[in-house]
């Protein structure tokens, strides 16, 4: 499939940058999300996002489908799987969004939850059906032929240390904080390397693991499949690699995916989840975060937004700040945010 070209020339010439207008969708979400930030309502702060976003993704000149969204159709009355979204325009793309990545952290006021929306080609992003989890491992590309899920990540986690040249103890893995990595942990603390445990928001830590010079080397770890395509399309921008495989949570689960024949054993690369060369990619932050800044509220009703955009086939990645007049917002949106 050839790269998205408004004048039918595959990769011929610069042209029109999705990216700068899907920000403010994400600027949106994050400005009606940042509300609620720290009042412990997780559906609220949610539903201001999803609400914030919808009006201002249909004025993306596109014809887009949602691969990754909110849910089946019955329980998200918008940015459900299937959706059309977008003015109908040519590009046809895929889109994932994720109104508010670390819905916990921002209803308990802790740092790095997001707003996101990526786009690719039509029929480019994989589709996780009934897979909710898959375990991940992402790296930047110094390190991306190092990374493995056929082997422990102890032994990973040695090898990227060899590659950098410096004791495992230099080296830092990013992990979400649950029970079920019991095992990893055992093997990276036996290998004599350290480890931050999150709470939540593996997208951001995909971000970090890749980018340079933010004191992550890896993110290991079973989390979100829609996160983890996502964070795919993230890493096809940046550079570097994610690795993922399917988690079945139990048989129901596993005879479902193996049904609707998904291949549980088969590692996923980063061009396996978002695939062609031309994937877009916005994220704006609701709380302060090692990413992004979050919404900051200033003196005269004006609040300012902190955002990351990019693209795959130009490479380019910027970080947008925005200043946002809350009243004049309130006025545009019918009162929806500002
Ligand atoms: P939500 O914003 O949908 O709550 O996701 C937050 C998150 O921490 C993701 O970043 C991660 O991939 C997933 O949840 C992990 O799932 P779980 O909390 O069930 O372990």
């Amino acid at each position: 499939m050839g790269v998205i070209s408004q004048d039918n020339r595959p990769g011929s010439t610069p042209d029109r940058n999705l990216a700068l207008e899907l920000v403010r969708v994400t600027e949106a979400a994050v400005l009606a999300a940042a509300r609620w930030v720290g009042r412990g309502d997780k559906e609220a702060a949610d539903g201001a996002a999803v609400d914030a976003m919808r009006l201002l993704i249909n004025t993306v000149p596109m014809d887009g489908i949602v691969v990754i969204g909110e849910g089946e159709k019955d329980e998200a009355p918008m940015l459900y799987n299937g959706e059309e979204i977008g003015d109908g325009s040519p590009p046809r793309v895929d889109i994932a969004v994720d109104p508010l990545e670390g819905t916990r952290l921002c209803a308990q006021g802790r740092p790095g939850s997001l707003a996101v929306i990526a786009l690719a080609e039509r029929g480019s992003m994989f589709d996780p059906g009934p897979c909710v989890y898959m375990e991940k491992l992402a790296g930047g590309p110094e390190i991306a032929d190092c990374l493995s899920l056929e082997e422990p990540i102890g032994t990973v986690v040695k090898r990227v240390a060899e590659r950098r040249g410096v004791s495992p103890t230099e080296i830092t893995t990013v992990i979400l904080d649950r029970e079920r990595h019991a095992e990893g942990v055992r093997q990276i603390r036996e290998a004599g390397s350290r480890i931050r445990f999150i709470t939540d928001g593996d997208v951001s830590a995909a971000l970090l693991a890749v980018m340079d010079g933010t004191g992550v080397d890896l993110l290991w770890g079973i989390g979100g499949t829609p996160e983890g395509v996502i964070s795919a399309a993230a890493i096809k921008c940046l550079g570097g690699q994610m690795l993922g495989r399917l988690w079945p949570r139990n048989e129901d689960e596993r005879q479902a995916a193996v049904d609707a024949g998904y291949d549980l054993d088969r590692v996923l690369e980063v061009d396996d989840l978002v695939g062609g060369n031309d994937a877009f990619f916005a994220a704006s932050g609701v709380t302060d975060g090692d990413l992004l800044q979050g919404v900051r509220y200033h003196g005269a009703g004006y609040a300012t937004t902190e955002s990351l955009v990019m693209r795959s086939r130009s490479g380019t990645v910027r970080r947008i700040s925005g200043r946002h007049d809350g009243s004049k917002l309130r006025e545009v949106t019918g009162g929806l945010y500002g």
